[in-house]
């Protein structure tokens, strides 16, 4: 499949990028093209160092929605709007939302927009054909980029379109031991997002690292 990735260069995107252009065709995209062929290009070479041959290419933003038949909008959620508004096409195109809102004063928590959600406030922002799936959303950057590393986590996966949250049900299972579960309708988005914050406080007061959510 042809994944696009918005902010591609950050955190994210990079950790996506790396665990899945083994199989499929990635766009890192960025604001700067020049830092997404960066991004791209020492990906590339860091994997071929490891022998994995790796099929990834940097663009702009705007490149990433145009060639991705998926979308992972992969920026923070105070530049959502401003990026979105910047970019078009989204129209019937699969698009992955990991977005967190967290606000952080002593400790973290969630400060959802008025929509109810990220992922509720970008359907409104895009044309009514394209289908939001929320994924990743609980699953700390960190471990993304070190191959070696097995990532071994739960991740909910919620969305309106059952053919578009199958098939990014099928992309998680595809990344290192993830396992997707099928967490209902975007309308359970808030509840997803807002495992990220518990986790990130569970990390702070207990001294942890890399925590993360596993469903028996
Ligand atoms: N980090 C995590 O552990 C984690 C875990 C789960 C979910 N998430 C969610 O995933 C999303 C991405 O997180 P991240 O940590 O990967 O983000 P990040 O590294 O802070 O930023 C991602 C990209 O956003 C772009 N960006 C920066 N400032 C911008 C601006 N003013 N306008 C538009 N784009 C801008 C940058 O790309 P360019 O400069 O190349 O344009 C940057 O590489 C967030 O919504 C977060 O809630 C993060």
């Amino acid at each position: 499949m042809k994944i696009g990735i918005i902010g591609g260069t950050g955190d994210i995107g990079e950790g996506l990028a790396h665990r899945l252009s083994q199989n499929h065709e990635i766009y890192i995209g960025s604001r700067d093209k020049d830092k997404a062929c960066e991004t791209s290009e020492c990906m590339i070479k860091s994997l071929s160092e490891m022998g994995i041959q790796a099929d990834c290419k940097g663009v702009t933003n705007q490149e990433a929605v145009d060639m991705g038949d998926i979308i992972v909008i992969s920026v923070n959620y105070r530049h959502l709007e401003s990026t979105i508004s910047s970019l078009k096409g989204f129209e019937n195109k699969i698009i992955i939302t990991p977005v967190n809102p967290i606000g952080k004063s002593d400790h973290f928590f969630y400060d959802p927009p008025e929509e109810g959600s990220a992922a509720l406030a970008i359907k409104k922002m895009l044309p009514e054909s394209a289908k939001i799936v929320a994924a990743f959303n609980n699953i700390a950057a960190h471990k993304w980029k070190k191959l070696d590393e097995v990532l071994d986590y739960s991740v909910a996966v919620c969305g309106d379109d059952l053919p578009a949250k199958k098939i990014v049900m099928e992309l998680v299972e595809e990344v290192s031991e993830l396992n997707a579960y099928d967490a209902g309708p975007l309308d359970s988005s808030p509840i997803i997002e807002s495992i990220t914050p518990l986790i990130l406080n569970i990390a702070k007061y207990n001294n942890m690292k890399d925590v993360g959510i596993k469903f028996y």
